[in-house]
């Protein structure tokens, strides 16, 4: 493992894991390769950005030409990859964005991976590829059960790198995160949201009575997990990634209300998510057995994710106008109205 290609490397997730594998290895030359799409941010990257083993390609992983290019020219021996719509309210307006790059782009990938020789494949996928679950917590090989057009997409990519291993041998994981929270998160998601808009004094839309169930997972404890799954992860598994932190979201709203010292007045109750799921869980034993452990304590990385939104106006003012306002409007003003 020597030039390591991280696609979607400008997002949430992948920047955190550029960030500390850049620092980490020095040895490993890091290519992002990411199509900056309106969640993709090179200010995600800036505090890596003059580092020697860093280089930056905009890209599409959809496009076969673009893909062999800058694995050519990198001789890229291992991908890890990211890149993703991810937004799942947004694959309930329009799906088009998932499937080309949630199952198209993982396709292309793959086979230009194949064609070109790499040696390691490692896939991020999510625990919402296994639906909901009203008890208990699924295990790895529980069956797939997606249900919206987000994880549909995200379980039909991860079904092609499975079929890559199966039918060529690729030496491929694949990890399913569970949600996840810290630092540069595109605040369509809701703790960004809940905490940006809370700093403006502005409501919070509550999806219908905010008794649904998410297991939270600081983005540094995602990203340990994924260079632990690269370095020692077993050909054709995968690893589910929990915070092992199932929280209401009514609760984490109180929560986040608490720590920002704004009144409870700013929770409305909205017109709930279509198909939304009622609770995520998923079994870590397997990738604790490999050797992972978090490090998060939730009050505390909450409290500092917190913090840092408040001391970093700059990262997220700039991204709340424009095209994240048309989404806005078109995703909140009614329900909101609704709900006065
Ligand atoms: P994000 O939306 O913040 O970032 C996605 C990145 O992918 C952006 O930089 C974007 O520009 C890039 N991208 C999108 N389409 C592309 C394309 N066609 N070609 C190249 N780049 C493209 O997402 P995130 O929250 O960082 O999620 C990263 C991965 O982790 C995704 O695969 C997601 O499904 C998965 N995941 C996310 C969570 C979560 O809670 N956020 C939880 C579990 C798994
Ligand atoms: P989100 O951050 O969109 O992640 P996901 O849908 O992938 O779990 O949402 C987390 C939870 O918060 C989910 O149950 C939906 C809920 N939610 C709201 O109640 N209001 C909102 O404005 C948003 C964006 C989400």
């Amino acid at each position: 493992m020597k030039n390591i290609l991280v696609t979607g490397g400008a997002g949430f997730i992948g920047s955190a894991f550029v960030r500390r594998m850049v620092k980490l290895y020095p040895d490993y030359n890091i290519i992002v390769l990411d199509k900056l799409t309106y969640a993709g941010n090179l200010d995600n990257l800036l505090p890596v950005h003059d580092e020697p083993n860093y280089q930056f390609e905009r890209g599409d992983i959809a496009d076969r030409t673009t893909v062999q290019r800058v694995f050519e020219k990198h001789s890229v021996d291992t991908v890890v990859n990211f890149a993703a719509d991810s937004h799942v309210d947004r694959s309930i307006l329009e799906a088009d964005a998932f499937v080309h790059t949630d199952v198209v782009g993982v396709y292309i990938l793959l086979d230009i991976a194949k064609l070109v020789g790499v040696t390691r494949f490692h896939h991020i996928s999510t625990d919402e590829v296994y639906g909901s679950i009203p008890e208990g917590s699924f295990p790895e090989d529980a069956p797939l059960s997606p249900n919206n057009p987000y994880s549909a997409s995200k379980a039909g990519g991860e079904l092609m790198v499975r079929a890559y291993h199966v039918t060529h041998g690729m030496h491929t994981t694949i990890t399913r995160g569970s949600n996840t929270f810290g630092p540069y998160q595109y605040p369509e998601k809701v703790l960004p949201l809940f905490i940006t808009e809370a700093i403006d004094n502005r409501p919070l839309p509550v999806y219908g009575n905010g008794m649904q169930v998410r297991d939270w997972l600081h983005v540094d404890d995602h990203a340990s997990a994924v260079d632990l799954v690269l370095h020692r992860g077993q050909p054709g598994e995968v690893y589910n990634v929990g915070g092992e932190n199932e929280q209401h979201n009514i609760d984490v709203t109180h929560m986040l209300l608490k720590l920002l010292g704004k009144p409870e007045t700013l929770i409305r109750h909205v017109k709930d998510r279509p198909g939304h799921d009622r609770r995520y869980s998923i079994d870590c034993a397997k990738i604790q057995k490999l050797g992972w452990q978090r490090n998060d304590n939730f009050e505390q990385t909450l409290a500092a994710t917190v913090e840092w939104y408040q001391k970093n106006e700059w990262w997220w003012r700039k991204i709340k106008t424009g095209e994240y306002l048309d989404y806005y409007k078109r995703q909140y003003e009614d329900r909101l109205a609704e709900s006065k």
